[in-house]
């Protein structure tokens, strides 16, 4: 059958995944992410602990190795991610900086790793979970030195370093409308309106089976009516195992639910899921007792979300 991406590509959109470097010397793990997508994002080889363990002591291997692979490939790049509180390196986590140093260093990250990938990173994580669960600004060593000013500063400065990425703001539980997703909401007006450069907002769509939101396509209008895009940047919906047939197939509905919310708003660029099989996911690391997340399975085989989420942009 044809592609993921071909499907996605139909009604416009692309078709993510999270890639880690290590696993792309894996054939059949390689093969699947450069022929069923058209979006990369690495899942962990760009963040702050990665690129840059000591301070001035860059290390681009897995990051360069991945943005490599995009473009070997003709996929677009997700840049993720250059200001977030987790994954933090320990020089920077443990260092006693003042106020001001941490803008400095901040800002001369962004210049840093946005500037090595200025020109081939199609769309920019700038800003990840920036809110607490009620909407308050989480307290990072950021937001301690700058307060919510860190924030128009980051997207500024990554305007500076590659003017046309496009650069969203990130977040989990934002996938519906709530509190967190209101937060982000006002502040991404709030920032429209100061003129800073902010071009999209990401709902990472960090899913649990059974609890789907219901008015995902309804909160990603809203954030299109204010003129952003819109990407559903880390999806996959965990499930209690063992795995059933039935667990299975809902899961598949629930897969095409998220997909139709994206088709169903002009302005939703696409969905990038969070590793595509469950042998390479995050979640049962995490979780306790919980896994079977990802549209292909242990054995590199697409499961009904698979064929739910290529159904659902063939009927678009
Ligand atoms: O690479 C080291 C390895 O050398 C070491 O032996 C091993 C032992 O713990 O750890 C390895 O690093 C792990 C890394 O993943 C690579 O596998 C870290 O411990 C582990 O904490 C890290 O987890 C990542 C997590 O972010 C960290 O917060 C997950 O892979 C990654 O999927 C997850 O992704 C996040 C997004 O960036 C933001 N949104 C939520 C999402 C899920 O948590």
């Amino acid at each position: 059958g044809r592609a993921l991406s071909d499907a996605a590509a139909s009604t416009g959109r692309f078709a993510g995944t999270a890639v880690a470097a290590d696993r792309l010397d894996d054939p059949t793990y390689a093969r699947i992410a450069a022929t069923q997508f058209s979006s990369i994002t690495p899942e962990n080889a760009m963040k702050w602990e990665s690129v840059e363990p000591e301070r001035g002591d860059f290390n681009w291997t897995d990051a360069d190795r991945i943005a490599d692979f995009a473009d070997a490939n003709e996929q677009d790049l997700y840049g993720h991610v250059l200001v977030w509180h987790s994954q933090l390196p320990a020089w920077l986590n443990e260092g006693d900086f003042s106020p001001s140093d941490i803008r400095t260093i901040m800002t001369d990250h962004i210049a840093t790793v946005a500037g090595r990938y200025k020109g081939r990173v199609d769309r920019w994580d700038v800003v990840n979970e920036a809110f607490n669960e009620d909407g308050t600004f989480r307290e990072t060593i950021f937001h301690n030195a700058m307060g919510e000013d860190y924030i128009a500063e980051a997207f500024r400065a990554a305007h500076r370093a590659d003017p046309d990425a496009k650069l969203f703001i990130n977040d989990y539980n934002t996938d519906g409308l709530g509190p967190k997703s209101d937060a982000t909401y006002r502040l991404a007006k709030k920032l429209l309106a100061e003129g800073v450069p902010i071009h999209g907002v990401g709902v990472q769509g960090h899913l649990v089976l059974g609890q789907q939101p219901e008015d995902m396509k309804a909160n990603l209008q809203r954030f299109a009516d204010l003129g952003l895009d819109v990407v559903v940047t880390e999806l996959d919906i965990r499930m209690e195992l063992p795995v059933t047939r039935k667990k299975l197939l809902r899961q598949a509905v629930e897969y095409k639910a998220v997909t139709d919310a994206c088709t169903a708003v002009a302005r939703c660029e696409g969905i990038t899921v969070w590793g595509f099989s469950d042998a390479d996911s995050w979640v049962p690391g995490w979780f306790e007792g919980e896994g079977a997340a990802c549209p292909y399975d242990e054995e590199y085989k697409p499961k009904p979300a698979y064929y739910a989420m290529k159904l659902a942009y063939t009927v678009a």
